[in-house]
């Protein structure tokens, strides 16, 4: 068994761009975030204490636990990693875990209703694809929405097991309505201009 890596603390750019672009949010009220593939909460842990800080504000993460192909050759311990995420975030009263498939959670979200969604759980383009367009509808007009793994290496091997053709293909279907808050690297951030 692997190390369990913290990709929020080590990946090129993911906390610095929660940085950047969640700290302005910082203690307001009634802020509702969803994060879609939550592992061991490193980012849960990380909004919850430096963002999701004012009354009313909340954060819902989605999580199967589970071992998705690319992670294989870690040999991850999933029941531990469930564990620690439980462990981790049970002293917060503002989280919410739903242990579903990510398709399943969006099919029944509430619209017009997260002020960020981030979208880092399975990385394959379809899945990707269909994450981002359940999420327009739950996605606030003037809300974020983020997605991890958009340069990731296998992207050469195999563009169907990566994001970034169906970060690409929901972003040119909705081009109108999304302006780009970042330049696009390691991670891609839209803001929802409108409906
Ligand atoms: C890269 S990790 C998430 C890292 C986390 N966002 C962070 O920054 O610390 C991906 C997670 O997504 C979960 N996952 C993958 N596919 C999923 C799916 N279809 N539905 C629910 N969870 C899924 C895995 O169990 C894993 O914990």
């Amino acid at each position: 068994m692997s190390k369990i890596p913290n990709w929020f603390e080590e990946t090129p750019h993911a906390k610095k761009n929660f940085e950047e672009f969640l700290l302005p949010m910082a203690g307001k009220e009634n802020l509702k975030f969803l994060q879609l593939g939550a592992f061991t909460g490193d980012a849960s842990v990380w909004m919850l204490d430096n963002v999701l800080t004012g009354k009313g504000s909340e954060l819902h993460d989605v999580d199967l636990f589970i071992e998705t192909p690319e992670l294989a050759f870690l040999k991850l311990e999933w029941g531990g990693i469930e564990n620690t995420y439980l462990e981790r975030t049970s002293k917060y009263t503002n989280v919410t875990l739903y242990k579903q498939h990510t398709h399943v959670f969006l099919k029944t979200a509430p619209l017009d209703y997260y002020d960020f969604i981030y979208v880092d759980a399975c990385p394959e383009a379809v899945d990707v694809l269909i994450e981002a367009e359940l999420s327009w509808f739950s996605l606030k007009v003037g809300g974020i929405i983020a997605f991890d793994d958009y340069e990731f290496g296998m992207e050469r091997v195999n563009h169907l097991k990566t994001p970034k053709r169906g970060v690409e293909t929901f972003h040119s279907r909705r081009r109108e309505k999304l302006s780009l808050v970042n330049v696009p690297t390691h991670q891609v951030w839209l803001k929802k201009e409108s409906n």
